[in-house]
């Protein structure tokens, strides 16, 4: 399955996805990474890895659209299948949505419904809640508001959100490539 991570950060769901990949544990490749942000620190690791890179400035286009549009030639020259956005700071629009349909994957630090949009651990940790977790869901036009595929609960360890982050992030790298290697595997049931 030919897949593009899409990320704004750090980028070590996209590093955890490599690795899986790497080991076997993830029947896919990662055609492409597509970043809004050239310095990320993701740019750095997919060149470790040997994987080409996107990066675009969002300020240089009129509209979403056309930016978006521009990411679609992109995506197809590379025959990309699924888009997993890992850590990516906009809203997918309606032009990558349709071209793309139902083929969006993101992950977020929080059970959701719960938390949505920016800092969902700063969200719940200022909540007070004692289990968090994450979410991984199918995207639609909505913020973080997609059909959830899975989700694991996370202890909050009570003031102290580094660790708590940590926690977090161990778990998403685990759950992130575990719900993409059974979404595949369905689909190819599907197909063949
Ligand atoms: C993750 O917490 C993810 O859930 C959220 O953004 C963060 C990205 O982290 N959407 P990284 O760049 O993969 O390290």
């Amino acid at each position: 399955t030919k897949i593009a991570v899409f990320a704004s950060g750090s980028g070590s769901n996209f590093q955890a996805i490599q690795q899986a990949i790497d080991i076997g544990k993830l029947d896919a490749q990662i055609e492409i990474v597509i970043t809004d942000k050239p310095d990320a620190v993701v740019v750095k690791r997919a060149k470790n890895f040997n994987i080409p890179v996107f990066s675009f400035s969002p300020k240089r286009f009129e509209t979403k659209g056309a930016y978006e549009q521009e990411i679609i030639e992109i995506l197809k020259e590379h025959q990309v299948e699924w888009v997993i956005l890992a850590g990516y700071m906009r809203l997918i629009g309606h032009t990558l949505l349709s071209a793309f349909s139902n083929r969006i994957v993101n992950i977020h630090p929080s059970l959701l419904p719960s938390f949505p949009g920016k800092d969902a651990i700063g969200q719940a940790m200022e909540h007070g809640v004692k289990v968090t977790g994450v979410t991984v869901h199918l995207v639609d036009e909505g913020m973080d508001t997609g059909p959830i595929l899975s989700q694991a609960a996370v202890e909050v360890v009570e003031g102290n959100r580094a660790a708590t982050e940590a926690r977090i992030h161990a778990v998403e790298h685990e759950l992130y490539t575990s719900t993409l290697q059974k979404l595949f595997e369905n689909e190819n049931k599907l197909v063949h």
